[in-house]
């Protein structure tokens, strides 16, 4: 029997493509884990306070329920919102974004979650002006980061959200700093390598132990012809900062071509320096 041999270059792009499947399999899992939680948690309150309603008669207290429902519910509508964004545009199309407001919406995403594991999220903003980025991926990156983040801090801690325009590289630039467990050294060249994980699996939230995450935010980052950089000490903390081109009009109309910043070599990343004090 003759035996058909694939050609080399066909099985690679065959296998490049269920990886790029099974990491979007893998976010999307994640993303219908946190909205399930948040919702249950939205559930219990409307239920809780609908039957505070319905035992009391008297007017304070049936106000008193009906606004606790009231803002349970528009809670409930700002996540849809921001799941629906996810949902929607799937495409890959790119436009002048917002950051600072891409990064709102994300962390309403994970409210419930930070909190119940009592993480403090800083954010320190600055009016930037659009970056020309796919809205929806980039949000993407950014629950991978902040869901990476907290699960280095386990419970306690601290995540700093800074974003700010950077003139000398025209690009908008965005930083996630947590004071989690920190990365050694010499793990650093591995941890956007697909399927490098230190989880045992998915945590109580759901999350994380794929090891899919950092690769799928490096290549995302990638298509931008944007950077993503990380910095590590460990005890310290670790910070990731993204660096995605500013939405120019030369951007917009495609004549002149964005300069590529490109994603740092492993080697570069091998040299990440400490977290400053
Ligand atoms: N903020 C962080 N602090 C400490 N370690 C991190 C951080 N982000 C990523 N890592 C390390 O990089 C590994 C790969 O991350 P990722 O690709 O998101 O996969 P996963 O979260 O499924 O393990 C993690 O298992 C962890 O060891
Ligand atoms: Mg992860």
């Amino acid at each position: 029997m003759q035996q058909h041999e694939i050609p080399l270059e066909e099985q690679i792009n065959h296998l490049h493509q269920q990886l790029r499947q099974a990491q979007k399999m893998a976010a999307l899992g994640e993303l219908a884990s946190t909205t399930t939680h948040e919702f249950n948690n939205v559930l219990m309150t409307i239920l809780n306070y609908a039957k505070l309603g319905l035992r009391h008669d008297d007017k304070p207290t049936r106000d008193k329920a009906l606004t606790k429902i009231l803002t349970a519910a528009q809670r409930a509508e700002k996540v849809t919102n921001g799941v629906l964004g996810l949902a929607r545009n799937r495409g890959t199309e790119k436009s002048p974004t917002d950051l600072v407001a891409l990064t709102r919406q994300s962390l309403v995403l994970l409210e419930r979650e930070m909190h119940k594991y009592r993480i403090q999220v800083e954010t320190d903003f600055e009016q930037t002006r659009n970056a020309n980025v796919c809205g929806n991926q980039i949000q993407q990156v950014l629950l991978n980061l902040l869901t990476n983040a907290r699960q280095a801090i386990g419970q306690s801690g601290r995540i700093t959200i800074r974003i700010a325009e950077n003139q000398t590289s025209g690009t908008v630039d965005l930083s996630i700093r947590d004071t989690g467990s920190g990365i050694p050294q010499e793990k650093l060249p591995k941890i956007f390598d697909r399927f490098y994980s230190t989880k045992q699996g998915p945590d109580a939230s759901g999350k994380g132990g794929t090891g899919l995450g950092l690769a799928m935010c490096r290549d995302i980052i990638e298509e931008h012809r944007g950077r993503i950089r990380v910095e590590s000490k460990v005890g310290m903390g670790t910070a990731f900062t993204l660096m995605l081109p500013v939405a120019t009009e030369e951007a917009s109309t495609t004549t002149v071509p964005i300069p590529k910043l490109g994603v740092p070599n492993q080697a570069n990343m091998g040299t990440a320096s400490s977290l400053p004090s």
